[in-house]
């Protein structure tokens, strides 16, 4: 990726000054620049065509007509200009071509995001207790516990919050109960109508979006989650909710949201489990792998994912330092980042990681 990007960019460069070369003699070359690095059309042809054959082989895209196919190799080159745009903005990561190489940002949000937009904690929730964090171990990965299960797919529907909510609750059972359980995202998708009570009219959604929060809330009022198997995923809300009481497999015994203090994030993650977050997303569309400390990030908060552990020391090639990191669970699948994960680094509030975080306690149920 890495290679083909600086061959790119090589190309670009060069043809960007043939053509300045070339135009000087008419006097047009300001122009002919411009197009160059405005519209991408004459740098990168060769090399777009080359980009976008091999996307298209590697994610199975096909498109239904001509129009669309060429309406998606547009936005496939300003994708590419993104990931390079996206590569200066944070070294530590590697930025390239995704699955979502071919949507536009405002289609990769509708689609594959679903939080609604929130950029504080609420007023009104239980606060979690303030932990000691004298004791914290350096590096820790609930993964290596067997408190995760493995990674999902939410497909083209915004119902990332569910795959946050139920992630969360896994990793508590897990801790109640000592079993891993796969939970139901659907039952969510279907079932789940809950309000926020400090922003009227914001309601849990299926595919358009919700929150952990008050997924939460409809899990201890509803009684409880059903099994992945027993109510699968599938990836659209028209269908009406199909949830059986008796089907119960984890139950939430309270949740509350942590303090923006990454200590204590950190302690209330060793302490209770996985945590449910939100995080702006902008930077996962082109995200490869490493960890990802972007200069510059929105704290917009669009993604709900799920933090799962934490490292003392990423390597950063370009900074040449160790950088501090949380791991983060995904919902799009294992051919997503490093195997579905993100890493992004810790410290600072990087793309509002710490802004809202949830943990939740499972009851032991009776029919485990
Ligand atoms: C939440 O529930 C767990 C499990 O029942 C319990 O141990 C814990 O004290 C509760 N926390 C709060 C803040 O009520």
């Amino acid at each position: 990726m890495d290679l083909s990007f600086s061959l790119l960019f090589v190309f670009s460069l060069a043809l960007a000054f043939t053509a300045s070369f070339a135009s000087s003699y008419d006097g047009t070359d300001d122009l002919l620049i411009r197009q160059v690095v405005n519209d991408g059309e004459v740098s990168d042809s060769l090399n777009a065509h080359h980009h976008f054959s091999l996307f298209k082989r590697r994610f199975g895209k096909s498109y239904a007509s001509q129009e669309e196919h060429d309406y998606r190799f547009k936005v496939f080159k300003a994708n590419l200009l993104r990931a390079k745009r996206h590569q200066l903005l944070d070294p530590s990561a590697t930025h390239g071509v995704t699955q979502f190489s071919d949507l536009t940002p405002s289609e990769f949000r509708k689609k594959f995001l679903g939080i609604r937009s929130r950029l504080r904690l609420p007023a009104d929730a239980n606060k979690a207790p303030i932990l000691p964090t004298d004791n914290l171990p350096t590096d820790f990965d609930w993964r290596e516990h067997g408190a995760v299960t493995p990674v999902k797919n939410q497909g083209s529907c915004g119902s990332c919050w569910s795959f946050s909510t139920t992630g969360a609750l896994e990793g508590a059972n897990f801790l109640s109960t000592g079993k891993l359980v796969s939970l139901s995202e659907q039952q969510l998708v279907d079932c789940d109508h809950e309000c926020d009570p400090e922003e009227p009219g914001s309601c849990d959604s299926g595919c358009n979006g919700g929150l952990m929060n008050s997924a939460f809330e409809y899990i201890l009022k509803a009684g409880g989650a059903m099994r992945e198997e027993d109510y699968p995923y599938t990836g659209n809300d028209r269908g009406t909710c199909k949830f059986d009481k008796t089907k119960i497999a984890a139950s939430v015994a309270n949740f509350s949201v942590v303090s923006l203090n990454e200590d204590q994030i950190a302690a209330n993650l060793v302490k209770n489990g996985p945590l449910a977050v939100a995080i702006n997303a902008v930077f996962m569309q082109t995200y490869i792998g490493g960890v990802s400390c972007p200069y510059i990030c929105s704290k917009q908060l669009d993604h709900g994912v799920l933090l799962v552990g934490y490292g003392s020391a990423g390597y950063a090639p370009v900074r040449l330092k160790e950088k501090p990191y949380w791991v983060i669970k995904n919902s799009w699948g294992e051919n997503w980042g490093e195997s579905g994960y993100y890493k992004i680094c810790r410290g600072r509030n990087i793309c509002g990681v710490d802004s809202l975080v949830s943990t939740v306690a499972a009851v032991q149920t009776a029919s485990e």
